[in-house]
């Protein structure tokens, strides 16, 4: 007889009901009765029950099995109302392929120690399911890209010149010579609009960032675009354009796995372009209420972002920041010179999910801007060269994947939004 060797999820969709099929996976929960012993099952696309009767010839191997001992299963699809997702198959036969020993998840799901086995946590639903979102996350950027005319590029993730200020740079030995691992692929992105134009990278960055927050690691991805003949306008309503098409996408292709999850897909359909925007000066005047210590001139923290973004509720825009928060590279209004053409995409619960602006493309400007930041011109004569050989206006920005993610899947903290995560003080395995 020839079995069909089927996925788990499509006997969740009712594609085999009542036939006798062939999976194989994992075992991820396992109840013994006298008469009846339940496994459930799991693969890449879902967990199913299955049941071996003693009177059957599945019974001693389903006896002998283990949690995540690997094997395959034979045996009747069948609906059942009772059983988790519907349906079931009744074992018929029982083949293990891996005997697995004592599962540690099974005795300790503290969060710390779940943290501590990473490599073992990521065949749990909750990290398979993220895992399959931000896949979609990154296919539906691209696709969006795409659609825009922009080119994928591939930066260095060796540098030899800080993109987003010293204090987040992490170094390291290259040969004799002391390099950096990337903060921002922005520079490089600025380089190749004079040959391909419109262009974007998802590439990590580095930040040695002491913060131990909800929001922050030490590498994470980064979705950068960069673009000529372009003003701020253009790069806002690019940015609210993505950010409204990914969630639409996302809403409509990950249902079941936003179900799962328990994340709100009513919140990822009512994200529809404009999007709000306020200047720093409203947003400084809408804090100081509550944060009275806040002044003109100091940069939004996080408790600040996050009050603002409760009162919103939704994605937003803030942007007209002063100049001397922002980084060199910074436009800044020819008639106020204290104030950058720099715009912040803020979400709730985590603030800033996006960082975007006009860079400087007059060269003298830039030059200065370099010096009152205590940065070397001679370390960026090639960054220089863009404005000597036919500079043009230009905008870009980077969002952060993790960030995204953790907003849009609910997520209590951005370290479920990547399966390896690097912080302060995980970096295993
Ligand atoms: O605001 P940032 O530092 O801006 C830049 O790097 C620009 N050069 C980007 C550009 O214009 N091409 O970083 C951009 C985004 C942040 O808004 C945040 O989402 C994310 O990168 N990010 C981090 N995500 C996780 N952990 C960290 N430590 C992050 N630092 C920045
Ligand atoms: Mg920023």
């Amino acid at each position: 007889m020839c079995m069909a060797l089927v996925k788990i999820r499509e006997i969740l969709d009712g594609r085999w009901e009542n036939q006798t099929v062939s999976v194989r996976g994992w075992v991820y929960r396992k109840r013994e009765g006298k008469e009846l012993i339940f496994l459930l099952l799991r693969d890449s696309t879902g967990v199913i029950q299955c049941t071996a009767k003693k009177a059957s010839a599945a019974w001693s191997e389903a006896e002998r099995v283990t949690i995540e001992s690997s094997l395959t299963l034979e045996g009747m699809a069948k609906q059942d109302k009772r059983a988790p997702g519907g349906y079931e198959i009744a074992a018929e036969a029982v083949s293990i392929i891996g005997l697995a020993e004592v599962f540690p998840i099974a005795k300790d799901k503290s969060e710390e120690f779940i943290r501590d086995i990473r490599h073992l946590w990521l065949r749990s639903r909750k990290m398979n399911l993220v895992m399959k979102v931000r896949a979609e996350v990154l296919e539906f950027s691209r696709e969006y890209f795409k659609r825009k005319g922009f080119t994928e590029v591939s930066p260095p993730m060796f540098i030899s010149a800080a993109v987003e200020g010293g204090s987040t740079l992490f170094g390291l030995k290259y040969f004799d010579q002391d390099l950096y691992l990337t903060q921002s692929s922005q520079l490089y992105l600025e380089i190749l609009i004079y040959s391909l134009e419109q262009v974007y990278c998802i590439a990590p960055s580095f930040r040695a960032e002491k913060s131990r927050t909800i929001r922050h690691l030490t590498e994470y991805w980064h979705i950068e675009g960069e673009w000529p003949f372009a003003d701020m306008n253009d790069l806002i309503r690019f940015e609210e354009g993505l950010m409204e098409h990914v969630c639409q996408r996302v809403a409509e292709n990950c249902q079941k796995e936003l179900q799962e999850l328990g994340a709100d897909i009513s919140k990822l359909k009512a994200v529809k372009a404009p999007f709000p925007r306020i200047t720093y000066t409203e947003a400084v005047e809408r804090l100081k209420a509550k944060n009275p210590a806040l002044k003109w001139g100091d940069d939004l923290g996080y408790e600040d972002e996050k009050v603002l973004a409760e009162e919103f509720g939704k994605p937003f825009f803030v942007y007209d920041y002063p100049t001397a928060i922002k980084a060199f590279y910074c436009k800044t209004y020819r008639d106020r010179p204290e104030i950058a053409l720099s715009v912040d995409l803020m979400v709730p619960r985590i603030g800033e999910v996006s960082t975007g602006g006009a860079r400087e493309e007059d060269k003298d400007m830039l030059i200065k801007r370099m010096k009152e930041q205590g940065l070397k011109p001679e370390d960026y004569e090639w960054y220089l060269d863009l404005r000597r050989y036919g500079t043009v206006p230009h905008v870009g920005f980077g969002l952060g994947l993790e960030r995204l993610l953790t907003w849009m899947l609910d997520l209590d903290n951005i370290i479920d939004s990547i399966p390896f995560p690097r912080t302060t003080r995980r970096f295993y395995p």
